[in-house]
């Protein structure tokens, strides 16, 4: 018998001013998609934004539905937009936040496993590490790949 480990080294950052400038934007960007959120159920506002390889971002807001699996995620949303609009570009990094009724929660916004699942999928296409930045008013976290997120990530059968 081994006993193995993971070891997952990560950024954290006071602030968003703390951020380099394309990760700053990033940040903002999510930060501003957060007024897109339709979350009458839950009232948790999440905003997502994603950077392609063009430099483009695309952002996203979690939408809900009275039929609740109906609804998807910011970051779905979000990636899934940035997919269909840039099929050919690659995705480079996504940054998340969130907040009861848009007010950031104080510790950063963390994606729920679907998401991370869909992330890590869009790395693959990538070809290419895909960054991961959750957001929030105490601290930032900077992830430089989603394996460090999602370790043993399903690929394929
Ligand atoms: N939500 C997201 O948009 N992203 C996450 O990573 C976690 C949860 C949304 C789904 C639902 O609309 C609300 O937050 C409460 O779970």
């Amino acid at each position: 018998m081994i006993q193995k480990e993971f070891k997952v080294s990560y950024t954290e950052y006071a602030s968003i001013e703390e951020l380099g400038p394309e990760d700053r934007e990033l940040a903002g960007a999510a930060i501003e998609a957060m007024t897109g959120a339709y979350a009458p159920y839950s009232h948790f506002h999440v905003g997502a934004a994603v950077r392609m390889s063009n430099g483009q971002i695309v952002r996203g807001a979690n939408q809900e539905n009275a039929a609740f699996p109906s609804g998807l995620c910011a970051e779905r949303t979000a990636m899934f937009a940035a997919g269909a609009k840039y099929p050919d570009k690659a995705m480079r990094s996504i940054a998340i936040v969130g907040g009861v009724f848009g007010r950031m929660t104080a510790e950063p916004a963390t994606p729920c496993g679907a998401c991370r699942q869909v992330m890590a999928q869009y790395q693959t296409k990538a070809g290419a590490p895909v960054s991961v930045i959750m957001i929030g008013a105490k601290r930032i976290w900077k992830f430089d790949k989603v394996d460090d997120i999602l370790p043993l990530i399903f690929d394929s059968i």
